[in-house]
Parts: structure tokens; sequence; C-alpha cells
């Protein structure tokens, strides 16, 4: 695994970029990230190129035996571009314009930006494409930062027209699909239609969906524009982009099929305090983040596709743009890194050198303070750069339990969530999390990828369950578990004609005609031979004709259902009843679930094995006997990490 970091030549004189790049390479990193915000430096007017600070930039860092990363510069359009074409800033849901004087100010369906995009991207590839230390490009960065991806701009209203008549042909289609008899929202011609916004109540959920499947395709499509601008000018170029924790505004899926390989941006501190994390689970894991967050998103990304997988950003202190932004226990970028590599990242580059005195990002730690002495996390690189050199070679294996998530199924969650906190990403992140406590690996996969490998196959919630995705999925001999409000909706939003959950029903031998969202501190308790716990947040009531029933609820209402390989959860699952489903399918297919502290984790990746405490209390690694220890011991303190090879 190669460590690298971002740098931001523009920030520094050009006196300081030689000594620089001979500290990182003395620090143990290989390769920097350049260039994804310089746009007004290499282009200051339209069509006057400045290009002898960055052939220098270039050099200098080239010349220090560091490959480059050279990102393409379109998350911030410059002033006079916008000045020139305004018509290329996002609209917000309220119709306001995106202002200039930040960054991704830019509408994913304006054609006119898709050009300047374009045209930037091959002049920067013509004239840098063959240099010699250019190993890979980055296009644009962290698409949908900032909630960019919606955008109502004209551009894009006319753009989502034209793709609802390529989708249904004809508006009387349209008209059916969506449902628009109801509350009388019958369109005559494709022009008619508008984004789903300024409605008094909910739009239809129908155009909703498709208004999100749109957006999502425009990503992609601005992502693909780039890439063959790069790739018309060095075919062999390796192209990537760098994704964000837990968002899922597009269809990462589909974005990865188009690139060389995938990086994210990892902030475990910044992520626990910004996302819906109970207040108690912020505090346990201030300094260290909660133990899941950074694996889960590894196992998430490396399962995208079968590019390979780096952290692009990793961060190093605190941030600056979380509610609340602590300082991470000393290790924890040693331990961060070292999780990248146990979750099969090829590369970790830390973001950034030198923290920034100025703008936006100044209160934003990086390795080196702004009066360039070393930031504390300078010696934890160091180290755990010598530590990676001395490790052997680990090649990934295959998990035997997988976990399926879907963009799509998000949106649908968010479009008619009929709960407030019915989150599909929390529940996939709850299932991901036992596992994980369980003692397992877990590769996270897409609904249309083959699930033969796999002995136990987790699907947390699949809404859009037509009858090939359910042959697909169901095509094993491995225990598939799915989980509340699957095949609930068919890909119109309907419910099937054979109501919830549609052909997976039909092949179980159960339907569910009622559901309800409970208020919090509402619970139904559940129970089985080999389970116990209860539902918050969701349950059903299911009715039966010929699946098994091996739990219930207290009033008598199935909660697990089984047929053949298959189970079906019919509601959410707290803590307790998610800890013993999930350890008791695991039995079933023969794996033996651990009960781990609550900060342990546990990894294997080819013949080594890891264990990583986030936890404050000192926890023992499962070291077996006669294992070779190579980093840490057997006891791990908040932030250690021990790995060991065992036969
Ligand atoms: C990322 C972004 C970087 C920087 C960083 C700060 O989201 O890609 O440019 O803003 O956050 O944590």
């Amino acid at each position: 695994m190669k460590l690298g970091v971002c740098y931001y030549p523009e920030h520094w004189p050009e006196s300081a970029w030689a000594r620089d790049a001979r500290e990182m390479r003395g620090l143990g990193l290989s390769f920097v990230r350049i260039g994804e915000f310089a746009w007004s430096r290499i282009e200051p007017a339209r069509d006057r190129f400045a290009w002898d600070w960055l052939d220098r930039a270039i050099d200098t860092l080239a010349n220090a035996d560091l490959e480059i990363v050279l990102g393409t510069p379109t998350a911030t359009p410059p002033r006079w571009l916008v000045a020139e074409k305004p018509e290329i800033l996002a609209v917000d849901a309220q119709g306001r314009r995106r202002g200039f004087g930040s960054r991704r100010h830019y509408c994913f369906s304006s054609a006119a930006y898709r050009a300047e995009a374009v045209r930037i991207a091959r002049i920067l590839a013509e004239r840098y494409g063959r240099h010699q230390a250019i190993t890979s490009w980055q296009i644009d960065n962290e698409y949908g930062c900032h909630s960019t991806v919606l955008s109502y701009s004209a551009a894009a209203s006319d753009a989502f027209r034209a793709w609802c008549a390529a989708k249904y042909g004809s508006v009387e289609a349209l008209n059916a699909a969506w449902g628009n008899v109801f509350w009388s929202m019958d369109y005559a011609g494709f022009e008619e239609i508008d984004p789903p916004s300024g409605t008094v109540t909910e739009p239809n959920p129908a155009h909703v969906l498709d208004w999100r499947r749109f957006s999502s395709d425009q990503v992609i499509r601005f992502n693909q524009a780039q890439v063959e601008a790069i790739k018309g000018e060095v075919p062999e170029a390796r192209v990537v982009h760098n994704v964000m924790g837990f968002f899922t505004d597009f269809d990462h899926r589909a974005l990865a099929s188009g690139l060389d390989g995938v990086a994210w941006d990892s902030y475990p501190l910044g992520f626990l305090d910004r996302f819906d994390f109970a207040e108690a689970d912020k505090a346990r894991w201030a300094r260290t983040g909660h133990p899941d967050i950074a694996a889960y998103h590894h196992d998430l990304y490396r399962g995208l596709s079968d590019i390979p997988f780096g952290i692009m950003e990793q961060q190093p202190g605190p941030v600056n743009w979380a509610p609340h932004n602590p300082v991470p226990l000393p290790g924890m970028v040693r331990f961060w890194t070292l999780e990248a590599l146990a979750h099969g990242a090829s590369y970790v580059s830390y973001f950034r050198w030198r923290q920034c005195p100025f703008a936006q990002e100044q209160m934003h730690a990086g390795l080196r303070l702004s009066d360039d002495t070393p930031s504390p996390a300078w010696d934890e690189v160091a180290a755990v750069a010598r530590e990676i050199a001395a490790l052997p070679e680990a090649s990934g294996d295959r998990a035997d339990i997988a976990l399926v998530f879907d963009y799509e199924s998000e949106w649908v969650a968010e479009t008619q969530p009929q709960g407030r906190e019915f989150s599909h990403v929390g529940l996939a992140f709850a299932m991901y999390s036992t596992l994980r406590r369980l003692g397992f690996d877990v590769d996270i996969i897409g609904p249309k990828d083959p699930v033969r490998a796999y002995r136990l196959v987790v699907v947390p919630c699949l809404p859009i369950l037509d009858a090939a995705t359910l042959d697909r999925l169901t095509e094993t001999e491995a225990l598939v578990l799915f989980g509340p409000r699957s095949g609930s909706k068919t890909a119109e939003f309907r419910i099937p004609d054979t109501l919830a959950p549609g052909p997976l029903g039909t092949l179980m031998g159960f339907s569910v005609p009622r559901v309800e969202s409970l208020r919090p501190g509402t619970t139904a308790q559940v129970g089985g031979p080999t389970v116990a716990g209860a539902f918050t947040i969701w349950r059903e009531y299911p009715r039966v004709s010929t699946a098994s029933v091996l739990a219930h609820v207290a009033d008598g209402t199935p909660a697990l259902l089984a047929a053949r390989n298959l189970r079906y959860l019919a509601g959410w699952p707290d803590e307790g009843l998610l800890r013993s489903l999930l350890a008791t399918l695991a039995r079933e297919v023969g794996l033996v679930p651990a009960d781990l502290p609550d900060g342990l984790r546990l990894r294997r990746r080819g013949g080594l094995h890891f264990a990583f405490n986030s936890g404050p209390e000192m926890v023992a690694a499962p070291v077996p006997a006669g294992a070779r220890i190579l980093v840490g011991g057997e006891r791990l303190a908040a932030g250690e990490v021990a790995i060991w090879q065992q036969d």
C-alpha cells in the first residue's frame, strides 16, 4: 500500500516546493495529489494559460521521485467563466442560483459547463498526459459535496423532460406509470413536466424517484465526458474519482463502472459528529471514530467494482466542517492507515500536507502546521510508513458474508420514509456493524452482483425487488436474509399487485398487508427459539400462507419468516434482536460468531490478521497460539492495533 498526500503548490511560495517534496519522500510518501482546485491559476482568463508554475511544480515533485495524481479543476469554475456563462450555475430547490465564492457551484446538466469541463480536461491531458510522473488522474472532486447533485436549473428541467421522454416514449405511458390520475396531475406533453419542487405538499413519489434517477445519471454522464476527454488524449491514462462518506445522492456503482479506480475521503471523526449517530455514540467515540465508520466505507467502496480502491483524503487531525471538531486520540492517524490496509486499500493519501493559514479551511489540520513545523500526525505517518514497508504483501480474500447495498433503495426510502426514523443507510450500517461485532469480515455488494460465493447474504432493505433481481439474489445455496420493506414497491413506485413483498412473498408464501412506524421509545418484543429482542422504528403484520414462522412478536404476529434458503425479517431490529438473529444465521451456515467487546474489530487480508481497538477499555486481541505477531501485542489500549500471521 502506497502513502501519499494532498498538496496545493499554488498555496505556497515556489521557494518551498523543493523542500516540501524532499520532506514528503523523507516521511515515506511516494505520491502526491495536486491541481484539483487550481483552475483560476491555470487559466486566469479564457484561453490564457499560465503553465509555467504548474510545469515547474510538477517537475519539482517528479524530481523528488514522487508520483503525481493530477486533478481536473472542474469543482471550481473560475469567476471569469461564471461571468461569461452564468447559465452554468446550479439552482437550488427554492429557485435560487448558487453563488460564486466557494466551490461546486456548477450544474451537472449544463451542456455549456460540460463542454468547458471537457475542454479543460483535454487541454490538461494534452499537456501533461505523457509526463512520466503522472500516474493517474482525479476527475473533479467529491461529486455532490455540499448537496450539489440536485439542480433545478432550466438546463436540468430540459434534460429531465428529455430523459422522461426517452424512458416512457409517450406522456400517456408516463402518466400511467406515475399514477398521475391522482390529484389531477396528468400531463399533456413532456414539456409540461418540471422538477419536483415548489409543490404545496409532497410531490408524487414516482416523479421524485425518476428525478433522483435522472440526477444520478447526470453525474455519471458528466464524469464520463471528462474520462473520454482524458482518454482521447492518453488512452492508457488511469482515471479515478474521490467519493464521500455516507453519501448516496448518485449511484456509485454506475460511476465506478466508468473509472479505473475508486477513491474515497475518510474523515472518521467528522462523519461521526455530523451524521445520524446517537449522542451517546458521538461522545463515546469522539476521538477514535465509531469502530465501523471507516471500515464500512472501505468495504462499500472496495465492493463497487473490481478496480483498485484507496483513500484519497485521510483525516490527519481536527477537521473544520463538523458541528464539533475534536482532536483524534494519539495514534489514530496510524490506526486509520492500517485499517485501510486491512480492508484492501491500495493507497492512503493524507489531507493535507500543510495547514492553510488563509481562506475557508484554515481550521483544518494538516501533516504540518501553517508555520511549517510538524503537526502531531507527522510522527504517526513516519511510523506507519516504516511499519507498512516491513509487512509482508497481503492480497485480498473474499468474505463469507455479503451485505447488499443499493443506491436506488436509499432514494425510495428517502422519498417515502413513512416514519421519521426509518433510514435505509441506518439499517444497512446497523447490520454491517453487528456482523463486524460478531467478528466477521463482510463484503458489501450490489443487488446485481453474483452471490454464489457467499455463505450468508444479508439484504437490509431492497424495496424494488423485481423477479429478475430476486432470481439473481436467490441463485445460491447461501442463506439470504431480507430486511423489512424489501419487495414493497415496483420500479414505478407502486405497491405490488400481490402486495409487499411482491415476488419474494409469492416465493416464500406470505404477504404484508399492513405496516406501521413506531414512535421513539415504542417497541414490540420479539422472541423465538434462537432469537430475542425487539422491533423499534418499524414493524409489519405479515399474513402467512406457506412460509414457516421462526419468531413472533409478543402479540402473536409473525416476526421472522422462512422458506427454502430465504429469511424475511418483518420489522426494524434493535441491537439484541439483530445480534441474536445474525449469530443464528451464521451458525446455520457453519460460521462461528464471536462476541467482541464493543470497541474491538477484526479483519483478515490474505495471511494477515488485524485487530483494532477503538474503545477506551483495554481489550485482548484473539491471537492464536503459535501465531507470529508482526505489529503490536495481545493487549490493546484505545487506538492500538495488532497484526499477526498464522497458517
Ligand atoms: C473534502 C474535500 C477537500 C477538503 C476536505 C476537508 O470533502 O474533498 O477538498 O475540503 O474535505 O476535510
